[in-house]
């Protein structure tokens, strides 16, 4: 499989460098249907990449890799409950968490989808019972506040998620904390009252030391708030580990638990989601599992060459093995998915930045690019002068909602979807220099100072963008955005041969941390210390906190 990926990318690149003689542009020019036949559609949601700098040769040499490399093949092995996860050993079912209860899934020749449907259960019966106030503090009063107190996969989905459906919000307010620093974990409670504040503490594994330490703090807080007596009406807790939940003192009505086949970074479906069922309804996070659902179902059954997730993973494979671009960034033109990029790191790079293959072996071609961005029309204001006018190449994936909540505000949203198209299109058109020089001229400057000026004010433009337009972010679209890009990432990571669903990166410098720990705790002696066994960046650092700290 190896060697025929290898031929694919070596005629993709022969393919690139043929295509460098024409433009973007300049295909937009040769085909008056590039839009029809370089876009997809799933009913009210639309996939444009005719702004990337592709022809059919390319498409279908990329369908080729797809084929060659069995997308199709190890996707249905994913849906069928194999364990793909070959370095945990786990199956890989978040679509399960989405599926409908008749349709069932094996693991260990077992049906699960009786658990998952149990699980959601639990979550709907107790995500109500705080909605409607039947489950009350230990003051008897409703709950006004849920503080979900998560890292990285037990957190980034549900901030995302609750602040992105803001709309929807019509239970208790939902606050998120997440950092060991300390300021994140007072500055979000020193604004509430214990007494109508419910903590919900999620971790998979509840060992991770921010979320065990913040979980630690917010528990004196609550004592403090309420009495010892009566904190465990105001905590839940979301995990795996049952045990351990038990010995932290959760109750076991209070514990929502979900299963070792879903990633913590692909758990917001899982009673991860508990935080956002509480603030948006049970009926609202069903319409978000429906839309996941959905996109589930389109993955599995669409043919490759309409597939949405697999044409934006063979998009993702041109830009980084064949034109080499090292980034790519996402610009949500929705404020309320202004986390959705710092979401997809984690999705996206957590699990496609390895360079170690499933096998065992190094891979010599490159994997997960590095994924950034930000909301526009935000970020127009920062970073986007690098990507018009920068040295290197930045692939850019629009998003955009066509209608608002807000529905009287026809202003803002023309305004925000013709700066959306603008840039795109601005991107792909650049403005030559004797342009600039017409334009500049035509205002008044005069020819010598226009001269001077037009290098700076040209654009070579043909860089490439794709954009994804959607009718109105509400539960549905966002569960099938999310769900998009969850098997998008699956498709690189199959491409590359990578196992997307392991995260031994992460392991090192937690380790280090824990080491150093002790370091740090000896830093209140004040004591001039000398590493002998550590490098001097390290012990110098260590010294000098010691010697400021107050
Ligand atoms: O350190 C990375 C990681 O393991 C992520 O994969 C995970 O989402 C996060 O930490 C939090 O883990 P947990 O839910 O077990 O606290």
């Amino acid at each position: 499989m190896h060697e025929q990926r290898d031929v694919l990318f070596a005629r993709l690149k022969q393919i690139r460098s043929q295509l460098q003689n024409l433009s973007i542009n300049d295909l937009f020019t040769l085909n008056p249907k590039r839009f029809e036949e370089f876009s997809t559609s799933i009913d009210d949601m639309l996939l444009d990449y005719s702004k990337v700098h592709i022809n059919k040769d390319v498409l279908s040499t990329l369908f080729n890799l797809a084929e060659i490399c069995k997308v199709e093949e190890k996707r249905d092995a994913m849906y069928r409950g194999d364990k793909i996860n070959i370095t945990e050993n786990r199956a890989v079912l978040h679509i399960a968490l989405r599926n409908k209860p008749e349709k069932a899934i094996y693991v260990d020749n077992r049906d699960i989808m009786q658990d998952v449907q149990e699980g959601l259960e639990k979550m709907q019966e107790f995500a109500s019972g705080i909605r409607d106030a039947k489950i009350l503090s230990s003051s008897n009063e409703s709950f006004t506040d849920i503080v979900n107190i998560g890292i990285g996969g037990s957190h980034l989905g549900p901030a995302m998620v609750t602040e992105s459906l803001k709309p929807f919000h019509d239970g208790p307010k939902v606050h998120f904390v997440s950092n060991i620093d300390s300021s994140h974990i007072t500055d979000v409670l020193e604004d509430l009252d214990p007494k109508r504040t419910l903590v919900l503490i999620a971790s998979k594994t509840f060992t991770t030391i921010e979320t065990m330490t913040n979980a630690k703090t917010a528990l004196s807080w609550m004592k403090e708030g309420v009495g010892e007596e009566n904190v465990s009406e105001h905590f839940a807790a979301i995990s795996t580990a049952l045990e351990k939940t038990k010995d932290f003192g959760i109750k076991e009505n209070r514990v929502f638990g979900y299963w070792d086949w879903v990633g913590g970074r692909y758990s917001i479906w899982s009673s991860i989601g508990l935080g956002v069922m509480i603030a948006i309804g049970t009926e609202n996070f069903a319409e978000f599992l429906d839309g996941a659902y959905e996109m589930d179902q389109h993955f599995k059954n669409a043919p490759i060459q309409e597939n949405m997730p697999v044409l934006l993973g063979l998009i993702g494979i041109w830009h980084r093995n064949i034109c080499e671009y090292p980034t790519r960034a996402i610009l949500p033109y929705d404020q309320r998915l202004s986390s959705f990029p710092s979401y997809i790191q984690q999705l996206d790079m957590e699990s496609n930045g390895k360079s170690i293959s499933s096998s065992g072996e190094m891979l010599y071609e490159k994997t997960g690019a590095i994924v950034w961005g930000d909301a526009g029309t935000n970020s127009q204001h920062s970073f986007f002068q690098l990507l018009h006018q920068g040295s290197q190449i930045v692939p850019c994936e629009f998003m955009l909602g066509v209608n608002k909540s807000e529905t009287n505000m026809k202003e803002h949203n023309d305004l925000l979807i013709a700066n959306c198209l603008a840039q795109s299109q601005a991107l792909m058109a650049g403005r030559r220099i004797d342009e600039v020089i017409r334009v500049l001229e035509k205002r008044g400057v005069p020819h010598e100072e226009s001269i001077r000026l037009a290098p700076h004010r040209q654009f070579n433009g043909n860089r490439p963008s794709s954009t994804l337009l959607y009718k109105k972010l509400d539960p549905k679209t966002l569960g099938k955005i999310i769900a998009l890009y969850e098997h998008r990432v699956f498709v690189e990571g199959i491409i590359w041969g990578v196992d997307s669903f392991d995260q031994w990166g992460v392991e090192l410098g937690k380790e280090l941390a824990t080491e150093m720990l002790s370091h740090v705790q000896d830093c209140d002696k004040k004591t001039d210390y000398s590493y002998k066994d550590m490098d001097s960046s390290s012990a110098g650092l260590l010294n000098t906190i010691s010697a400021w700290q107050e």
